[in-house]
């Protein structure tokens, strides 16, 4: 069984977690408060922003033909309507890049990180985001579209519901007096109203300037199963959590995210004991969970899916090649079942600044010593790499 022709085999990564020195974004300004969650700063990160060409010549020569990474709009909009050139000339290069290399670039417009002015105002919660988000695309589509094939608009608007409404994960407490809201920690229904909005708009602006570029929302998906007498529980928390974010979703494709699954009794989520596997976040290790996720949202948005991230952080990389593999044995089937899947993206081709983690989680197909900034394939690489030679499994 192989996969389809035009399959896209990448990875991804995000701005903030890679490019380093976004200092105009609220993640920074939250991480360098006092009172700050964050275990440590972003600083320069994987120095993407500067060494992208020789990143994404790695990305081809393991044999990955696309790559998913994002734009950050604070560099390209650091105060409210000023509009970097120079930074989306910047994008330009990058995109630039990964055609030269071959590579097929997905580009998304918003992972988590906003520029300072859009937390200061309200962030999230303002209505004003949605169409200041949807300018920020139209302009930078203007700029980039026709290197743009595929575009994600929000990367997982629905993770705050999950983080705190289900996961039990305490909000962390507001970075100043004048109450921001990352983006990744935003629940409130005005929130995903606003995120609903923002992303239908984004759509508009995106096909507005470039009919033929494919657009998606990116969505983390979990694998819920419910225990007997855990049906309905279950079905309420993957309704607050999924389908509220995935019915009636406008798009070309939908984008899954899937890390682990999760089981239900009546009274809320089992913890499966002390003996099961777990990755370095925490997560069960479930690499079958990916084929429960496409199968969901196949099923809730009937759209085209395209895997945008999954992934686990281990410092066993013998782990993450077998949980690569059994993943895709997972999507296979699904493709087996006549489910339009069109690509897989590993998060992350870097070992990276994971949020509020900081740089301690590795779930990187390459290591980077963030002193030397020197790039280190692992094992999973070559595995993933091969694979992606071959379409498939074998
Ligand atoms: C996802 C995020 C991504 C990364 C992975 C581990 O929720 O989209 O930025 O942090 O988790």
């Amino acid at each position: 069984m192989s996969f389809p022709d035009g399959f896209l085999w990448g990875t991804s990564t995000s701005a903030h977690q890679v490019e380093g020195g976004n200092v105009y974004n609220d993640s920074w300004l939250v991480e360098h408060l006092p009172s700050s969650p964050y275990a440590e700063v972003s600083g320069d990160a994987c120095d993407h922003y500067h060494r992208y060409d020789a990143d994404i010549a790695l990305v081809a020569a393991l044999g990955l033909g696309a790559y998913r990474c994002s734009l950050e709009w604070s560099r390209i909009e650091p105060e409210e309507g000023e509009f970097s050139t120079a930074a989306l000339d910047h994008y330009r290069r990058v995109l630039d890049s990964c055609h030269a290399h071959g590579v097929t670039p997905m580009l998304t417009f918003h992972h988590f990180t906003s520029p300072r002015w859009i937390a200061m105002g309200g962030g999230w919660e303002s209505a004003r985001t949605a169409d200041r988000f949807a300018r920020f695309c139209e302009r930078s589509m203007r700029h980039l579209g026709d290197l743009v094939p595929y575009a994600c608009t929000l990367n997982e608007p629905n993770l705050g519901r999950l983080l705190h409404d289900v996961l039990g994960i305490p909000e962390p407490p507001p970075a100043t007096q004048d109450r921001i809201v990352l983006f990744q920690n935003a629940r409130s229904p005005r929130a995903a109203e606003v995120m609903r909005a923002a992303h239908l708009r984004a759509v508009d602006a995106i096909k507005g300037v470039r009919a033929e570029t494919r657009v998606g929302l990116a969505v983390v998906m979990t694998a819920w199963e419910a225990e007997p007498g855990g049906e309905e529980t279950m079905a309420r928390l993957r309704g607050a959590t999924e389908d509220e974010f995935l019915e009636g979703l406008a798009g070309d494709f939908i984008g899954v995210q899937t890390y682990t699954g999760m089981r239900v009794g009546p009274g809320g989520p089992i913890d499966p004991g002390p003996d099961a596997e777990r990755t370095q976040m925490g997560y069960l290790f479930q690499p079958e969970a990916l084929g429960h996720t496409i199968r969901r949202a196949a099923e809730v948005t009937g759209l085209p899916i395209f895997v945008t991230e999954n992934g686990l952080g281990t410092d066993d990389d013998a782990r993450r090649c077998e949980f690569i593999s059994r993943a895709l044995r997972s999507v296979e089937e699904c493709l087996r079942d006549g489910l339009d899947v069109r690509g897989y993206f590993y998060w992350s081709l870097f070992d990276n600044f994971e949020w509020a983690l900081g740089y301690r989680p590795t779930f990187g197909l390459v290591a980077v010593d963030r002193a030397t900034q020197e790039r280190t394939p692992k094992p999973s690489a070559q595995h993933l790499g091969a694979i992606a030679r071959a379409n498939g499994l074998g």
